[in-house]
């Protein structure tokens, strides 16, 4: 099969009132990325040459958003969903490849589906390929009718439809793959004599028919398509998303103990052999290698974890945080930007920013390293084998050599050579029977006043 030139065109004019937000609807994350970034980064190894984006207000945001990866198309106003393609004129007439048109509000769409459009389209050489579904409940989602060959012969709007058609169960999705050699003609052709008074796009489906061109029918799953209008269906959404993910992992080799309560982003890596306990939160950026165990109510975001590493229960790993071969993060522990090396245990209470931690080395519990004035950030740099006593503070800029010893309770103001032992904490004294006399003292006082 000749793969033919591709363009998408992804529809965001609406004015996604429902979402009552000052962000574009489509700029909503969905496991942490936009949802237009879902549709971009799913369709991109399909290789569009072309990429349009329908927008009404917020221009600026998408733009901000997107940069350079796409053309922006202000569609003003907004006259219905074929008007909103046909104002990809500039880009897109001449165009004459396949041409797919995909909503903003659709985020879920897989690339195998679109490829499936695409391949469809080929063998059958129709001028358009519709993306249904069949809904549990079919609302008002335009319906599609089908002929006895086969061949779709028209949407008919649910606001426009007849009792009967209204019974059809296949309904549309919106997502369409059009003949760009085609797709003008078929435009040009709309108009807005029904009950919206809209350009619908869907009605070039029945102007195909009228010049014997064919449009044909892809089945997609309901959850593909489903549309984002409110902040409720965006939370439907994500579960969906994160549902998806989930049993990705699994496939993968990984272990979730209570898979519905762990959320990745949507660029989360892990490797084989990995067991995640309940209630762990993946923000973005995080890559996790083989054999490494989480244990329960972590937050991870932009973290590396190496080979045998084991973090939690309770831990936080922020951005930059890298964790070696064999690392152990215990409890209440809150890295950031840290490196921790190979076979290095952190294992309560600790908080580590900017740092070095070496090879082996030993963070007793309650370590701080005191890495922020107020004004600007210092690092820690802590060698290879060394031991640090619980309850230090590390005030940096500060070094300590590989193999050192900090007594606990230390507030280290200074390097420390390798090898040495710093303790920096007031001498302890102690004085004998001195307790008893304070609370005889105290009791006879108390008695006397009665
Ligand atoms: C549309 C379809 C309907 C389908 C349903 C699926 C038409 C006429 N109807 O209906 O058959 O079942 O989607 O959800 O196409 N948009 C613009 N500019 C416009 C109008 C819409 O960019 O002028 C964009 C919206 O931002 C949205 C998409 O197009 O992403 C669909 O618009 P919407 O108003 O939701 O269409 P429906 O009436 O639901
Ligand atoms: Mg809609």
């Amino acid at each position: 099969m000749n793969a033919s030139d591709l363009a998408i065109i992804i529809l965001a004019a609406g004015k996604g009132t429902r979402m009552k937000s000052s962000l574009h609807k489509v700029l909503h994350p969905l496991g942490g990325r936009p949802m237009l970034h879902h549709l971009l980064d799913t369709a991109a190894p399909l290789k569009p040459s072309r990429k349009v984006i329908v927008v009404g207000a917020g221009k600026e945001q998408v733009e901000a958003s997107v940069g350079e990866q796409a053309d922006i198309v202000v569609q003003e106003p907004q006259l219905g969903t074929g008007h909103a393609v046909q104002v990809t004129g500039d880009q897109l007439r001449g165009f004459d490849g396949d041409v797919l048109i995909l909503y903003g509000d659709v985020p879920l769409l897989k690339q195998d589906t679109m490829q499936k459009m695409i391949d469809v389209r080929a063998e059958t050489n129709a001028a358009v390929v519709v993306l249904g579904f069949t809904p549990d409940d079919a609302k008002a989602y335009g319906r599609l009718k089908v002929g006895s060959d086969g061949n779709l012969e028209a949407i008919i709007e649910f606001k426009d439809a007849s009792e009967d058609e209204r019974a059809i169960t296949l309904c549309n999705s919106g997502i369409m793959l059009l003949d760009g050699v085609k797709m003008f003609e078929l435009l040009d052709a709309l108009d807005n004599k029904n009950a919206a008074k809209e350009y619908y796009l869907t009605d070039v489906v029945a102007i195909a028919g009228q010049k014997k061109l064919g449009c044909v029918v892809v089945e997609a799953d309901e959850y593909e398509v489903m549309g984002i209008n409110s902040r409720s269906e965006l939370a439907e959404a994500e579960a969906v998303f994160q549902n998806n993910r989930r049993k990705y992992f699994m496939d993968e080799g990984v272990t979730l103990n209570d898979p519905s309560s762990v959320y990745f982003s949507h660029d989360t890596i892990i490797g084989r052999d990995v067991t995640i306990a309940p209630n762990v939160v993946f923000g973005p950026g995080t890559e996790i290698a083989d054999n490494v165990t989480i244990n329960a109510f972590c937050h991870i975001e932009g973290a590396k974890i190496g080979n045998g590493a084991s973090v939690g229960p309770f831990a936080r790993l922020r951005p930059a945080a890298e964790l070696g071969r064999g690392v152990k993060v215990g409890n209440f522990v809150e890295i950031k930007k840290s490196k921790i090396e190979d076979g290095a245990k952190i294992s309560h209470l600790s908080y580590i920013g900017d740092a070095r931690i070496g090879k082996n080395v030993n963070i007793g519990a309650g370590t701080i390293t005191c890495n922020y004035d107020g004004y600007f950030k210092y690092p820690t740099d802590i060698g290879e084998g060394a031991f640090i006593g619980s309850n230090t503070a590390l005030v940096a800029p500060v070094k300590i050599g590989a193999g050192a010893i900090i007594g606990a309770g230390s507030v280290i103001t200074s390097d420390v050579n390798a090898d040495a032992l710093a303790v920096a904490r007031g001498k302890m004294k102690e004085f004998g029977g001195w307790a008893a006399k304070f609370r005889t003292n105290s009791q006879n006082k108390k008695n006397k006043q009665g």
